[in-house]
């Protein structure tokens, strides 16, 4: 059996850390990136015995960071699994417009550009595997943030459409779209208290059983899927004058 490699992009810290320290444990070699290199450097100090780890700086909304993906990728050996995890969010109630445009140049753009990359390095390969943590945000436009929501509706869709060009192209690329509701990390900091918050560890099991059985679509965890079920049956003329 060869050795799995994985790339996880936003593994500074929240989330995408603990999938890329579950993924190590499942005996993945690992590459992670993020802005922050002290936060990379220290995950590689914490957990090398544990496996193969490297490392790489990535800026998501740069113009060269899909040269920065590729030159991980060399520095691992190839990449079989790629993982999305980098993502900002904000309330913003008043619609500060440094808040929204930041939102979109890192959820939408530097996921685009991101998953492109992702995308065409497996079409070349002729297999691979995309996943990405979009979110329960993404299920209706949630007015506290506007920029965020809409901009994980985007991201769900993208993979949607991606997945359907590959089948389409047959190329045997597979996607795994992660929809977690609120998750205590640093993300939600602040003195907002969120309700049905999810521990970290929890959510990464979860996302890692669904990345192993090659699930489509996850959401996390079983109160968020009755929750945005029940917000699908919503008619927009009632969804508009909810309270949130
Ligand atoms: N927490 C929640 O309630 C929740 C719920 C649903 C979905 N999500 C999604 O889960 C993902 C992870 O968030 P989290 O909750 O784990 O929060 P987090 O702890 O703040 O993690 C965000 C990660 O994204 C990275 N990142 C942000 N901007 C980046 C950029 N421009 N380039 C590269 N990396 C960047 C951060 O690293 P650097 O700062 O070092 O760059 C960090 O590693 C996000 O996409 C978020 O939208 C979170």
């Amino acid at each position: 059996m060869t050795t799995k490699r994985a790339i996880i992009i936003g593994a500074s810290s929240g989330i995408g850390r603990e999938v890329a320290r579950l993924l190590l444990r499942e005996g993945y070699d690992i590459g992670i990136a993020a802005r922050r290199e002290n936060q990379l450097i220290a995950f590689k100090e914490e957990f090398s015995q544990s496996g193969r780890v490297e490392i790489m700086p990535i800026d998501v909304t740069a113009d060269n960071a899909a040269e920065r993906l590729e030159a991980l990728i060399e520095k691992l050996g190839g990449m079989d699994l790629y993982f999305h995890a980098a993502g900002i969010g904000k309330q913003n109630r008043e619609l500060e417009p440094d808040t929204e445009l930041q939102t979109v140049q890192t959820n939408a753009l530097g996921f685009t550009r991101m998953i492109g990359a992702a995308y065409r390095y497996f079409a070349k390969q002729g297999t691979g595997h995309v996943a990405a943590i979009t979110s329960i945000a993404g299920t209706k436009g949630l007015g506290p943030a506007p920029a965020y929501s809409a901009t994980k509706a985007m991201q769900a869709t993208y993979l949607e459409a991606l997945e359907q060009q590959a089948r389409n192209r047959k190329l045997n690329i597979h996607f795994t779209d992660i929809r977690p509701g609120f998750v205590d990390t640093d993300l939600l900091s602040g003195d907002f208290r969120y309700p049905m918050m999810l521990k970290p560890e929890k959510v990464a099991r979860q996302i890692v059983r669904a990345i192993k059985h090659r699930r489509h679509v996850c959401i996390i965890d079983w109160k968020y899927r009755l929750l945005t079920m029940a917000w699908r049956c919503i008619p927009r003329c009632i969804w508009r004058n909810i309270k949130l």
